[in-house]
């Protein structure tokens, strides 16, 4: 890109770049209410602008951590607020931020980044890779009986918005973590306290009381379908325990007026149909890929997170960050770089889809997204990448 310049964005340019961000999303420029509380999301120093004449291309990030399978949390850059001006694509812009924001992130030595994407074809190009999904589903409440082997669960109260962030920050970080879920920081909240005063429905948000206080939650919205029946939305919900899942299902079967439930990107593996004594109560109606992940720092990426069974030579190819390419020997006792010669080789865009364990390196092979060096080798590689239980992050960023 020539004639372009790239700098990390001035407060009282934060707005211009929302402005930039919404009309690339095709919406309109954020109202002056609303952008009062939406401003406070914008971490400061973390707003990307490209310029030619005027602001054309941006991008934010904010600081969190990610949980990796084996339960250790690594440093993490979420990114978001990425849109070119319309007459300005497909001109490198987003490649310049990418690069900027790479480099930035080095210097701060965050070890992954990760984001939601709005098009499947952009960000793989970058070393991203599809890390953590979701599947949606459909709850018909009056075939939804609860087994009767359903703990009971505890109290579950209503909170008032005003309290909710309090409550909410409280319950989630009391949460077990799965692989894929992230610390909600300060400017997180600062965006989430927009979003539940924003909508036609109003919101509502449920608390379970676990035997240590809060430790679950549900906020949602019950609107009409075109045919008049209520549907309850799930729009974030979190808990730490059966009994807490179970206290939350129990009182969203409770609420009058919802003929269905409406559960968005939910875990692969959240076991709602088998509370029910009629399992099809739930029909599957969509989901795909939800959390995206760059692997930044490959060598501490890999220390940070569990390995099982034998020990293999892993060759990672990252041709946009070359300090990650190399041979690495993974193994129960960690990683460390090693000169053998390599028994599956990925870039790191596949390494990052099954970092987390969303995808087995078997299912990659199959793919064409993983090479070995001989074929009996996958059995030892889906040992060796296997995680507890479906990644999933669960929160909108
Ligand atoms: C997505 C977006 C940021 C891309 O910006 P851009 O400046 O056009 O991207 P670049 O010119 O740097 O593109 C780099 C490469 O990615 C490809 N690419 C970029 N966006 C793409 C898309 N949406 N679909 C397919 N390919 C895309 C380009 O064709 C280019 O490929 P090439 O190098 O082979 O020519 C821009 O189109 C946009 O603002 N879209 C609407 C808002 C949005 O979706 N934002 C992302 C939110 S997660």
């Amino acid at each position: 890109m020539t004639d372009h310049r790239t700098r990390v964005l001035r407060e009282d340019e934060v707005r211009a770049a929302n402005t930039l961000f919404r009309a690339a999303l095709h919406m309109k420029p954020a109202p002056d209410e609303d952008w009062d509380r939406t401003r406070h999301a914008y971490q400061p120093g973390r707003t990307l602008g490209v310029f030619d004449d005027a602001l054309i291309g941006t991008a934010r990030s904010t600081d969190s951590d990610l949980t990796v399978p084996g339960g250790a949390a690594v440093s993490s850059a979420a990114v978001t607020g990425v849109g070119v001006r319309a007459d300005r694509t497909r001109r490198g812009v987003l490649t310049e931020l990418m690069r900027a924001q790479f480099a930035d992130f080095a210097e701060r030595g965050v070890v992954v980044a990760n984001l939601w994407a709005s098009e499947g074809p952009i960000y793989g190009r970058f070393g991203y890779g599809v890390a953590t999904h979701g599947r949606s589903s459909t709850v018909r409440r009056r075939q939804a009986v609860l087994r009767p082997d359903v703990p009971p669960g505890g109290e579950v109260e209503l909170v008032d918005v005003d309290a909710a962030r309090a409550v909410l920050a409280e319950g989630y970080a009391r949460i077990g973590r799965r692989a894929g879920m992230m610390a909600r920081p300060d400017h997180w909240w600062n965006y989430y306290d927009g979003a539940l005063r924003r909508g036609d429905d109003p919101v509502a948000i449920a608390v379970h009381h676990g035997g240590r206080g809060v430790d679950g939650f549900v906020v949602y919205r019950v609107g009409r379908a075109p045919g008049g029946s209520g549907v309850l939305t799930v729009e974030d919900m979190h808990y730490d325990d059966a009994a807490a899942f179970a206290g939350l299902w129990r009182y969203l079967l409770s609420v009058d007026l919802v003929d269905e439930i409406s559960l968005v990107y939910r875990p692969l593996d959240e076991p709602v149909d088998l509370l029910f004594t009629d399992p099809r109560a739930v029909t599957v109606t969509g989901g795909g890929d939800e959390t995206w992940l760059r692997l930044l720092d490959v060598p501490a990426a890999l220390a940070a997170r569990r390995w099982a069974g034998e020990p293999l030579v892993v060759e990672v190819v990252d041709p946009v960050l070359e300090h990650n390419a190399g041979r690495y020997l993974l193994s129960e006792d960690g990683a460390e770089r090693t000169g053998e010669p390599a028994a599956v080789r990925l870039g790191v865009d596949a390494l990052a889809m099954a970092y987390l364990g969303g995808w087995r390196p078997s299912a990659l092979a199959r793919a064409g997204r993983l090479w070995l060096a001989e074929p009996g080798i996958v059995h030892a590689a889906d040992r060796l990448f296997a995680a507890h239980g479906a990644p999933w992050c669960g929160t909108f960023f």
